[in-house]
């Protein structure tokens, strides 16, 4: 390999490893995603997260691929020209065969340059395309697929780009890194065109892991026993499935997201993963080390306003809403709405029990729980916009009565007088008062969603809590809000991107079922945010295996694996309501601990896997010219971050015990909360309200 050096790197208190230098300047780099500038979900959190560490290493020989929005362009993108020769022919050429082909650089860290297809501008070449693909590997696209024949328009263009590239190279080799099925068909062309490129495939879930979890099957233990062709075939996916299967086989290295997801790959594709390459997070660190505390006590005020205006009115809310600033905790569930895949069916049912708990024991606080999964919706709510209407009213009263009573008390200390406080109102500031305090009177209950959602009578999660009966009652300790839209600061109702309400809230719940990694709660962590997440998630299996007590760092995993959905429901519970129960000290200690893992997850050190997959495919592609020192990437294993110890790291004298020795007690405690449970629910005849079931393959 030339101009390979070893290097040795490290990063905070993680172990050392060993880095091989690819020659780069005599190679160029492409990854191709259809969520390249382009946001769906968590691929585009990769590549975007990813960006700063590899254009450091690849500077300008690094580029990636996208379809073209206009919106997206004109948003994210600075256009410019391409300095690089290859690429510059290369576009030059496809814009004048009749494409359009934009470049420029995406303004975001590491502003590495972007190289976007118009699909719809080149969607007149659609029949013809489809006949190159059957001629590659037989496959065909049903005419009705919109989006399968998006990403053919979308993958001929990629090969016909990388030929133009490699024609002009000019003796650089070139690697092309193709994320998930929806950029396959370019990998597949480039192959069956037997284009002089190093490829590599990374699959972030399998099409039918997706849709078989989705369908509730007992999928993990039944890895080996699905028919897989009759699967996709009845599910209408096969066009896509074979897609999907073709673009690993072809690949020269294939790799995925996380161990769960690599086993789940070899059943589902038929191909274990060369290299499982974990998704980090571009970590920002601050100076002082607990600005993110006091980040949270910011944005924490900012969700708070919001919650006083959606529970206004004495009457029918919860405690005073005084109280609800000292007492309510911010809980929140967010992503993709796949309501099973994502754990949100057992979220609710937790939460029914959770406020069972809650009131039970009488306990002083109140949870106000948080969906933000979009869905159909046709905009807001009055009554959603009234709470906010009433708050403002409410607010600008106080403030113009306050300005009124500051002057009159200034003008009454001038004169070297302490004014007579029962006239210092007059009584048209009262009229107003008692005229806003009227206005906050409601009949109905605070609303459960804050849209008009299209599918208000089948959706899965409006239904479920009609089931539950969770409707913002005022005896109710557990509070639910849907917000059926991602979150943005341009919002008239909930002004906050995604990043700040995270930080202003105490707890992100994510017990998913089928998540190849999840960013969710990962992305908590870096915030100093604890989380809920399971040991069916890339991340939450992670996690386990490089922590010695994940929850006294605030990270709590779900047994999702081995037990029944009613014992997960049960065992969700119980880390919700011993949350509840932490003092605000142990919520702060709590997050401190959260925070240090940050490294842990931290693109600067993962990103290593993915240098190891582009050393490997190379070498795989141009055996002559380059080989790998190492096989397999050097791993932390071994690696844990200890148990922190479970004396509080400040005031040394003080009398809270920390999350960690608390959840010793609490474990105690919960036993016997659960017997007390199972009296008061006999006594009153309750039955389980728990109706979730994963049926075994086909029992459906
Ligand atoms: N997200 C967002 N706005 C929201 C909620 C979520 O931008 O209001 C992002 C979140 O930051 C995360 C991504 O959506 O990066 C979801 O990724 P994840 O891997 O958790 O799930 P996926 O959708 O890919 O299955
Ligand atoms: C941060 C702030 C503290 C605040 C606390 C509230 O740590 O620095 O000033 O008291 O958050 O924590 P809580 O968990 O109650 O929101
Ligand atoms: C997929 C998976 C998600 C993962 C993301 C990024 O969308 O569903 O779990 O975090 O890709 O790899």
């Amino acid at each position: 390999l030339r101009g390979r050096s070893l290097s040795v790197t490290s990063l905070g208190g993680l172990p050392q490893w060993q880095v091989e230098e690819l020659p780069v300047e005599e190679l160029l780099l492409f990854e191709v995603a259809w969520e390249v500038t382009n946001k769906v979900g968590g691929i585009y959190t990769v590549i975007q997260t990813k960006a700063k560490t590899t254009a450091d290493e690849w500077g300008d020989n690094y580029f990636l691929i996208g379809p073209y929005f206009e919106h997206n362009m004109k948003t994210q993108v600075e256009q410019c020209e391409p300095v690089n020769d290859a690429v510059r022919r290369a576009v030059d050429a496809m814009n004048k065969h009749g494409c359009q082909v934009h470049f420029g650089r995406w303004l975001i860290e590491g502003s590495p340059y972007v190289v976007l297809f118009d699909i719809g501008y080149s969607a007149w070449n659609l029949d013809r395309w489809k006949g190159d693909l059957w001629e590659a590997c037989s496959v065909g696209i049903p005419y009705h697929d919109r989006e399968a024949n998006d990403m053919l328009i979308f993958g001929s263009l990629t090969a016909w780009f990388l030929k133009e590239v490699t024609d002009h190279a000019d003796g650089k080799h070139v690697i092309a890194q193709f994320h998930e099925w929806q950029a396959g068909i370019g990998l597949i062309l480039s192959r069956a065109r037997k284009l002089p490129i190093a490829t590599i495939f990374t699959t972030h879930a399998t099409l039918l892991g997706r849709y078989l979890c989705a369908a509730n099957i007992d999928f993990y233990n039944h890895l080996d026993k699905f028919n897989i062709d009759k699967e996709a075939g009845e599910r209408q996916i096969y066009h896509r499935y074979c897609m999907e299967r073709a673009s690993v086989h072809c690949a020269h290295v294939f790799t995925t997201v996380s161990e769960i997801t690599a086993i789940e790959a070899e059943h589902m594709l038929k191909r274990k993963p060369d290299v499982v390459t974990p998704n980090g997070l571009n970590v920002k660190k601050f100076s002082a080390v607990h600005e993110f505390q006091n980040l949270h006590a910011m944005y924490k005020a900012r969700i708070q306003d919001f919650v006083r205006g959606h529970f206004y009115g004495k009457c029918l809310s919860f405690q005073p809403l005084c109280t609800l600033t000292e007492f309510a905790l911010f809980l929140f569930i967010a992503g993709r709405y796949e309501f099973s895949n994502k754990g949100a069916d057992i979220f609710l049912e937790s939460l029914s029990r959770l406020n069972f708990l809650l009131r039970m024991h009488k306990s002083e606080v109140t949870v106000v729980v948080f969906f933000i999964m979009p869905a159909k919706t046709n905009n807001f709510n009055v009554e959603t916009l009234k709470g906010q209407a009433v708050r403002k009213q409410l607010w600008d009263i106080a403030h113009s009565v306050k300005e009124k009573f500051g002057k009159k008390l200034y003008d009454a200390l001038l004169r070297g007088e302490i004014p007579d406080m029962n006239n210092i109102l007059d009584r048209d500031d009262i009229t107003i008062m008692k005229r806003a305090i009227f206005s906050t009177q409601r009949q109905s209950l605070p609303p459960v969603t804050t849209h008009n959602m299209i599918d208000d009578s089948t959706d899965p999660i409006l239904s479920t809590i009609r089931r539950i009966g969770l409707f913002n009652n005022r005896t109710d300790r557990v509070k639910v809000i849907l917000h059926p839209e991602f979150l943005s600061s341009t919002s008239p109702l909930l002004p906050m991107d995604y990043e700040e309400f995270v930080r202003g809230c105490h707890l992100g719940v994510f017990p998913s079922y089928y998540e190849p990694w999840g960013y969710t709660p990962a992305e908590c962590t870096v915030m100093g945010i604890p989380s809920v997440t399971t040991n069916l998630s890339g991340f939450g299996c992670f996690m386990q295996e490089h922590v010695a007590d994940p929850t006294a760092y605030g990270i709590y995993i779900v047994d999702r694996r081995f037990r029944s959905p009613d014992d997960s429901c049960n065992q969700l519970t119980q880390f919700l309501y011993g949350f509840c129960k932490q003092s605000r000290r142990q919520r702060i200690i709590q997050r401190n601990r959260t925070e240090r893992l940050s490294d842990l997850l931290d693109w600067r050190y993962l990103g290593r896997y993915y240098q190891h997959a582009r050393h490997l495919t190379l070498s795989r592609a141009f055996p002559d010219k380059f080989h790998v020192e190492l096989t397999s990437p050097p791993t932390t294993e071994g690696f844990k971050y200890p148990r922190p110890s479970s004396v509080p790291p400040s005031p040394s004298g003080s009398q809270a015990s920390s999350p960690q020795s608390s959840d010793v007690e609490d474990e105690v405690e919960d036993e016997r909360y659960d017997e007390e449970e199972e009296a008061e629910r006999d006594r009153l005849n309750i039955k389980s309200p728990f109706s979730l079931s994963r049926v075994p393959h086909g029992k459906k």
